[in-house]
């Protein structure tokens, strides 16, 4: 018997929309993952080891370096304030993001229109401390029901290939469904979109050195269907 800890009712992920009208990816419907082909270049370390990093904790012990946001600031809130409510899209980028042009072009060059953009530095945690944080996200409130649902894609930065993204959809009961569990591996250059809002979430890092990856959220919709068309394994 392990004491591990499970999401109730409780948890606020609970609460955040699962079914909707959005567009969504066809690719994607049948898991909420798609995995694409390794980045065939390499990401100078310095593009990410050197941007300026922020506390802000989701999923474990992170820290963010913004390199587009709401509105060029660098911070790590969402894209929604009393009085200036936005959907996770037309981000703009911030200082960080001359510091990582290698980064930005690949952003830019997915062709989707994208919301918040940031590196995550990711210090180890096992799986029973990862699970602590298995979280749904958040990611369409305010985006209108014709509008492509946004979702993530993910670059991996750094190598660790013993270390894995646990994804879980829903059971019946809202609550993540063991059954469907899905481990993505990390290794340097790997690429992946996840539907974050659908499938709950966090990264088992077994490493003992942080793992820093590239996170950007993306809407769904013709650019997004040919930038995974194109990246797909065979
Ligand atoms: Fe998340």
């Amino acid at each position: 018997m392990t004491a591990t800890f499970w999401p109730t009712r409780e948890h606020w992920s609970v609460d955040i929309p699962l079914r909707t009208p959005h567009p969504r990816v066809a690719a994607m419907a049948s898991t909420g993952f798609v995995a694409l082909t390794d980045l065939p270049y390499e990401v100078p370390a310095h593009e990410y080891l050197d941007l300026e990093y922020m506390d802000w904790k989701s999923g474990g012990d992170t820290n963010f370096a913004p390199i587009a946001t709401a509105d060029g600031e660098l911070d790590c809130r969402g894209f929604w304030r009393e009085g200036d409510e936005r959907p996770d899209k037309d981000a703009v980028f911030t200082s960080n993001a001359q510091q990582c042009p290698t980064i930005a072009r690949y952003v830019r060059e997915i062709g989707a229109n994208f919301g918040r953009v940031r590196t995550i530095k990711l210090e180890p945690q096992d799986r029973d401390t990862a699970i602590r944080s298995l979280h749904r996200d958040d990611n369409n409130r305010f985006n209108p029901d014709n509008s492509g649902w946004v979702v993530r894609t993910w670059l991996e930065l750094t190598d660790n290939p013993d270390s894995y993204m646990l994804l879980m959809d829903s059971g019946a009961d809202g609550l993540p469904d063991p059954a469907t569990e899905m481990r993505v591996p990390l290794h340097r250059g790997a690429r992946f979109v996840v539907d974050t809002q659908r499938l709950w979430h966090v990264v088992v890092h077994l490493g003992t050195q942080p793992r820093y990856a590239l996170i950007t959220s993306v809407e769904s919709g013709p650019a997004l269907e040919g930038f995974v068309a194109a990246n797909r394994p065979t």
